[in-house]
């Protein structure tokens, strides 16, 4: 039995930021933008769309492509690095913002890879028999605790929200689709070269942590980009060699959306061309724990990725955590 994706959704703010609004507000330019990370413009929300809200559209799409309703679920579960409180959880406003019933609803912190680490425990769950359908949520609002004056991560950040809904492969027309093999790691000891300092237990809010702007993202960027490099190859290639998929047989990448460089160069090591790798970082940006998702719902929903294709979902985030998805498409 497989845990299959029975249904996607997304949805982002309707606010668009572009590279030219950004010249207005750091030292910066359209063009570095472009060619240094291959974005273009981002999503961002106002003030009064907290993540749950993001969320809400994006799982009901899923939910209505699953052809299932809210009260069908047996869990959610949300990955998010921005959720509207530290508690209650996203996951929890989301199951009574959709109506479902009283099932076990939390959040996830995996940075980036929030949404691989959430397939991976409703893959668990489902086939551990402990839950029957699933909605995974990846939602992020990162221009709240994004730097405004740092230009070298400001110009990065964007917000939006995907959502899948997973459930038993038996019970649909096609028993070998779904999850063929998972992989996940982390590196704790790498957590200060991406990291929000303020607002937990070891930097509690003050006027201190505010006036020194430790409520928002702090990366060292050059460092990082040299180890989600590796490490999202690395975890490719273990997610395709676990699956038992050859390259030749891998029809689509979806991998985090950090920089176009960084998914260049995957492409390349994989020998995978451009034309099978679904980007959508021009537009959004780096959105964190929603990329992925955002991209699968984009290209489900444009026609690209059809049944029996073979889908490698691969990130890289805060932690550091990696990981990857093999999945057969229903
Ligand atoms: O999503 C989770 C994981 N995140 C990632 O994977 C992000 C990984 N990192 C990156 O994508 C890239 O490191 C960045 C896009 C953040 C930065 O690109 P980079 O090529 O690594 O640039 P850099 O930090 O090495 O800086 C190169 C130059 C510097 O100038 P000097 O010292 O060479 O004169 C920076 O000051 O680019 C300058 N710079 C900028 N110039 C114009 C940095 N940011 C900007 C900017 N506009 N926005």
């Amino acid at each position: 039995m497989r845990t299959a994706i029975l249904g996607t959704g997304s949805f982002t703010p309707k606010k668009v930021l572009t590279n030219l609004d950004l010249e207005k507000i750091v030292d910066t330019t359209d063009e570095w933008i472009r060619t240094r990370t291959g974005i273009v413009e981002r999503r961002i929300s106002d003030e009064n769309t907290p993540s749950s809200e993001l969320a809400l559209p994006a799982a009901r799409n899923a939910l209505d492509m699953a052809g299932l309703k809210a009260t069908d679920l047996d869990a959610i579960i949300v990955a998010t690095v921005t959720p509207d409180y530290v508690f209650p959880s996203t996951a929890c406003l989301l199951q009574h913002k959709l109506g479902a019933n009283k099932i076990m609803a939390y959040d996830s912190s995996a940075g980036c890879t929030g949404f691989i680490y959430v397939l991976v425990q409703a893959d668990a769950m489902i086939k551990a028999g402990m839950a029957k359908y699933v909605l995974d949520v990846g939602v992020e609002e990162l221009t709240k605790i994004t730097n405004w004056d740092d230009r070298a991560s400001c110009v990065l950040f964007g917000d939006g929200a995907g959502a899948v809904v997973l459930g038993p492969s038996v019970e649909t027309k096609n028993e070998d689709a779904g999850i063929l093999a998972t992989y996940t790691a982390s590196d704790g000891s790498l957590g200060d070269l991406l990291i929000q300092y303020g607002g937990g237990s070891a930097m509690p809010a003050s006027h201190k942590t505010v006036d020194e702007n430790l409520h928002t993202i702090y990366m060292v960027g050059n460092e990082v980009f040299k180890h989600a490099v590796r490490s999202m190859e690395e975890a490719a290639l273990k997610g395709l060699e676990l699956s038992g998929v050859s390259m030749d047989d891998l029809d689509w990448l979806i991998p985090h959306q950090a920089n176009i460089r960084i998914i260049d160069f995957l492409a390349r090591r994989l020998k995978l061309p451009m034309e099978k790798v679904v980007v959508t970082i021009d537009k959004y940006g780096n959105t964190s724990a929603s990329s992925i998702p955002l991209a699968l719902d984009d290209a489900v929903r444009d026609g690209r990725i059809k049944s029996g294709d073979n889908v490698l979902m691969v990130a890289f985030g805060a932690g550091f955590t990696w990981g990857s998805v093999v999945v057969r498409w229903l």
